[in-house]
């Protein structure tokens, strides 16, 4: 199979550890007898840099023609870096909000889960973290107060900004039924999560939700206000299957759910449309406090490729081997380090991705 896949390098850490998912990919497709076809795509500081714009109609188009993107991290220090400097508009974050929206990306898929080999960095307490756990987030990505109306205006000498937030019946329904058909292949379980008890838009998503559920009779629905959910994360993950909330819930839900995972250079996304293409990108960030030294974990990275071939490409056995190779370098004992303890093997972000690749049969 040829599979066409555009890549993001990005900014900080972005370009290291694509590199390293590449490889894996590169070794998949040696292995299983597939045709990777690459073409990079600046996105973020690195195209500002280039063309003034977090992002081009051109490099649009490119990621538009290809079956997947796979990208890296953007953005840099907010504190130091001259493109936060620019309009908001023209910032990093702008480029990723574009390429989300122009190719429909509503439904952003982050499962956090504790690895067993990893369990001794999993910041909660050991009682709890002993169940062990297995969740995805199902995120809106494309609406909500991200995308709503918003303006910084000045009434009669005093400064006021507003942003809204604004969501219709479909696009409610239509990731609601992604968050069913998901549950239906994991543990049968959604938890709709809103702040129904203050908002219309929350009061309208449990409506919409609970129509959907009525054509998923095997799968168990409950509905849950974020605040608890936000302390229920820490107090008992292993309830969890499929969270399914809006765009801003799920930014900051899924920021606490990789933390307890105790390593969020582990985890993975899938930004998904209607069709089988996807974006592909680990959860965390750029960490350009650590770029260019090789310290940098691809793990995330390469899980988020495993997502590719599995969403994007049907390709489940290839998926398994590179999340197997994951699991097996784990079992050996090497890390990065941000998931090192004593005992361990250290090593770099290449040799991380030597190691996973050599890996793959
Ligand atoms: C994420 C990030 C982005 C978001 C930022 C970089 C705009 O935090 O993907 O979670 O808020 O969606
Ligand atoms: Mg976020």
């Amino acid at each position: 199979m040829e599979l066409h896949i555009v890549c993001i390098p990005g900014d900080g850490i972005g370009p290291e550890i694509v590199a390293e998912a590449r490889k894996v990919l590169d070794r998949v497709a040696k292995v299983y007898g597939h045709t990777m076809v690459y073409k990079d795509i600046l996105m973020g500081g690195a195209s500002i840099d280039v063309h003034g714009v977090p992002l081009t109609q051109e490099a649009i188009a490119d990621a538009k023609a290809a079956d997947a993107v796979l990208m890296g991290s953007i953005g840099g220090d907010t504190n130091t870096s001259p493109w936060y400097k620019l309009p908001p508009n023209l910032r990093p974050e702008a480029g990723l909000l574009k390429i989300r929206k122009e190719l429909q990306l509503f439904a952003n898929l982050r499962p956090a889960y504790l690895y067993e080999e990893l369990a001794a960095a999993c910041p909660l307490k050991e009682e709890i973290s002993r169940a062990g756990f297995d969740m995805l987030i199902m995120r809106e990505l494309t609406g909500g107060l991200y995308f709503g109306e918003r303006k910084t205006v000045e009434e009669n000498g005093v400064r006021k900004a507003y942003d809204t937030l604004t969501y219709d019946e479909n696009e409610i329904r239509r990731i609601a039924v992604k968050g069913f058909e998901i549950a239906r292949k994991r543990k049968h379980k959604v938890t709709s999560v809103d702040k129904a008890n203050v908002l219309d838009s929350s009061r309208l998503w449990r409506a919409v939700v609970n129509e959907v559920a009525q054509d998923y009779p095997d799968v168990e629905v409950e509905h849950m206000l974020v605040d608890n959910c936000a302390m229920q994360l820490v107090k008992d993950p292993a309830q969890f299957d499929v969270i399914l909330t809006e765009n801003m819930f799920g930014d900051i839900l899924s920021d606490e759910a990789s933390m307890v995972t105790g390593s969020i250079g582990m985890l993975s996304s899938a930004s998904l449309n209607d069709t089988k293409f996807g974006l592909y990108e680990p959860s965390h960030g750029s960490a350009p406090d650590i770029a260019g030294k090789d310290i940098a974990n691809p793990i995330a990275t390469v899980l988020s490729a495993a997502m590719m071939l599995r969403y994007s490409f049907d390709l489940d056995k290839e998926a398994d081997a590179v999340e197997n190779a994951v699991k097996q370098v784990l079992k050996e004992g090497y890390r990065t380090g941000d998931i090192f303890s004593d005992g361990c093997v250290r090593v770099g972000c290449r040799q991380m991705g030597d190691l996973l690749a050599e890996r793959i049969v």
